[in-house]
């Protein structure tokens, strides 16, 4: 079966792309770099002609509130009505598991508009909600950085690889369309400073990880289970611990100093 990825060059979108083809799928690849952009419509109803699935993956080049509302809106508008003309038949879109639990946080309205319009169109859906990715840890860290303190809040978090989120996703999209959500989280639940703290010190990073309940996420304050899935998500198989295990970087001089 034909099926496009946007965002196909992506972290996730990449393993998507790799699982798909490895069960015997025409997996295509579709991102600017492929010449395909869902924000000009460029290359979009070539690269759909003949697909019977559509997986979104893409992400917005800016985390801005405005811009990456606007990002969702309308690469997601573009896309619903490029499938509509081609005649897909299943739209598979990856967002964020609490997304609608967090209203502070521009990332979050952005991702919930995208569900909207999905919700909307007479596409058949299917939503994955993800927890956050493994791989995400530093980028978090970073916006959470004030001088050598991180500030997060202690609440519970269960955090997912992004193999795991890309074999749940590939899974998705080739089954029926659920027309509602799927959610998807990792096999073990943190406290959310607990968890940067134990990727910072893998990754030989010298600052101090403090566990503060009102420290903002993208924005927001979080709730004590604002970012952890309902009972029944499916979950990965990848740990944490093993995960930076086998993606280990040598320590530095400066950061054993
Ligand atoms: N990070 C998390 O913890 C987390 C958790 C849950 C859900 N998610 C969701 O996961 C999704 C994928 O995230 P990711 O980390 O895999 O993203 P990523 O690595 O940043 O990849 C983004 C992809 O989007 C493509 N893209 C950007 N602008 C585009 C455009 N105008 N038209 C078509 N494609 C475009 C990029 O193409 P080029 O390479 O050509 O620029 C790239 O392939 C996002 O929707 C995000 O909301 C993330």
């Amino acid at each position: 079966m034909k099926v496009v990825i946007i965002g196909g060059t992506g972290l996730i979108g990449s393993k998507v792309v790799a699982r798909l083809r490895g069960d015997g799928h025409q997996a295509v690849p579709a991102s600017p770099d492929t010449g395909v952009n869902t924000l000009t419509g460029e290359g979009l109803a070539q690269a759909l002609t003949g697909a019977a699935v559509v997986i979104d993956v893409s992400n917005s080049p800016s985390f801005e509130d405005a811009a990456v509302l606007k990002f969702f809106e309308t690469s997601t508008s573009n896309l619903l009505a490029a499938e509509a003309a081609a005649g897909v038949g299943h739209h598979v879109a990856l967002s964020v598991v609490g997304s609608d639990r967090a209203p502070d946080s521009g990332y979050f309205r952005a991702k919930i508009a995208q569900e909207e319009l999905i919700r909307n169109s007479s596409i058949p859906y299917s939503i994955v909600r993800a927890t956050q990715f493994f791989e995400f840890f530093k980028r978090i860290a970073d916006e959470a950085t004030d001088g050598n303190t991180v500030r997060i809040a202690p609440v519970l978090f269960q955090p997912i690889a992004a193999e795991d989120v890309a074999n749940a996703v590939a899974r998705v999209a080739v089954s029926a369309p659920v027309n509602g959500i799927v959610e998807i989280a990792g096999p073990q639940q943190f406290r959310f400073d607990e968890f940067i703290r134990l990727g910072l010190r893998a990754r030989h990073d010298p600052r101090e990880v403090v566990g503060d309940s009102h420290a903002r996420y993208f924005g927001t304050e979080l709730g004590e289970r604002a970012l952890v899935p309902e009972a029944n998500a499916r979950l990965g198989e990848i740990r944490f611990e093993n995960w930076l295990a086998q993606s280990a970087v040598p320590a530095t001089p400066a950061a054993r100093a």
